[in-house]
């Protein structure tokens, strides 16, 4: 641990999925500015050892790990790794945003082996070693496509709604054992994760939006908030709105 850098969570270890972009990248730099110690994991290394080299910069800790997530192997080492974190964001997600009856399977399950199957993986497996450890905090990414469905965003609201579940079941049935769960649910915010989708009514629809995105640091600083809250104190649930401009 850098002795130099000290902010509100020097001496804590962080994993933070997704962390090669967006705001997985944003709450990398936000917790290392913060002084955690940053386990990164996204597929893109060449992106990882760029965000581990920004952090350097002010002192702080990345650690990359290069993977991908639906890989059972991959990870397997990746918590094994993070054994000891104190707090655990899971934010790698993808999206496509089609009319319900042209998704395709492939991308239907595309959406729902990451975002839910491996996400209850990672949840379980986090949550185990939280447990055994007295403690921890897991940050789950939702969105507010788990409060509404939208059109054109059926099955990604649909795995947003089960891993909106998934924080709940965890929260109650874990509270006793010291960990706590809050649910971030981030309306639009300004990444590339809308990049593949490129049907034109999505596009039409994305256009006619009456409000700025949020930005992917408008995330990060609530991910921050939520785990320097005291023991005593757990947000359950962040909503974030962009507001109407
Ligand atoms: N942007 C929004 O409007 C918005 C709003 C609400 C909630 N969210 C949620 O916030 C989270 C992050 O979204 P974002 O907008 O920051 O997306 P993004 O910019 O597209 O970043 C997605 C991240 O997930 C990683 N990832 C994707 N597939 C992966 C896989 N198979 N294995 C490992 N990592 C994988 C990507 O890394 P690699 O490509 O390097 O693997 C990347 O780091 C998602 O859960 C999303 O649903 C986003």
């Amino acid at each position: 641990m850098s002795a130099s850098l000290t902010g509100r969570l020097t001496g804590k270890m962080a994993l933070v999925t997704g962390a090669s972009a967006g705001i997985g990248r944003a709450t990398a730099v936000a917790l290392a500015k913060e002084g955690a110690q940053v386990i990164a994991s996204g597929r893109r290394e060449q992106e990882l050892q760029a965000l581990q080299h920004e952090c350097a910069a002010f002192e702080g800790q990345i650690l990359p790990m290069a993977g991908d997530l639906v890989d059972a192997d991959f990870l397997a080492r990746l918590c094994e790794q993070a054994r000891e974190a104190d707090i655990f964001i899971n934010n790698a997600g993808v999206l496509t945003y089609a009319p319900l009856l042209e998704l395709t399977d492939a991308q239907n399950e595309a959406m729902f082996e990451l975002n839910v199957m491996t996400g209850i993986r990672i949840c379980q497996r986090m949550a185990r070693a939280m447990v055994a450890r007295g403690g921890g905090h897991i940050v789950v990414m939702s969105s507010l496509s788990a409060r509404n469905i939208r059109p054109f965003a059926g099955v990604y609201g649909a795995t947003k709604h089960a891993m909106s579940g998934i924080a709940k079941s965890l929260r109650i049935e874990l509270a006793a054992s010291g960990l706590k769960v809050t649910e971030l649910a981030p309306g639009m915010v300004d990444t590339d994760i809308r990049v593949s989708s490129t049907h034109a009514e999505v596009q039409k629809s994305l256009q006619s939006r009456k409000y700025a995105p949020l930005s992917a640091q408008d995330v990060a600083e609530a991910v921050v908030y939520a785990v320097c809250t005291p023991p005593n104190c757990c947000p359950d649930l962040i909503e974030l709105r962009p507001t109407l401009s």
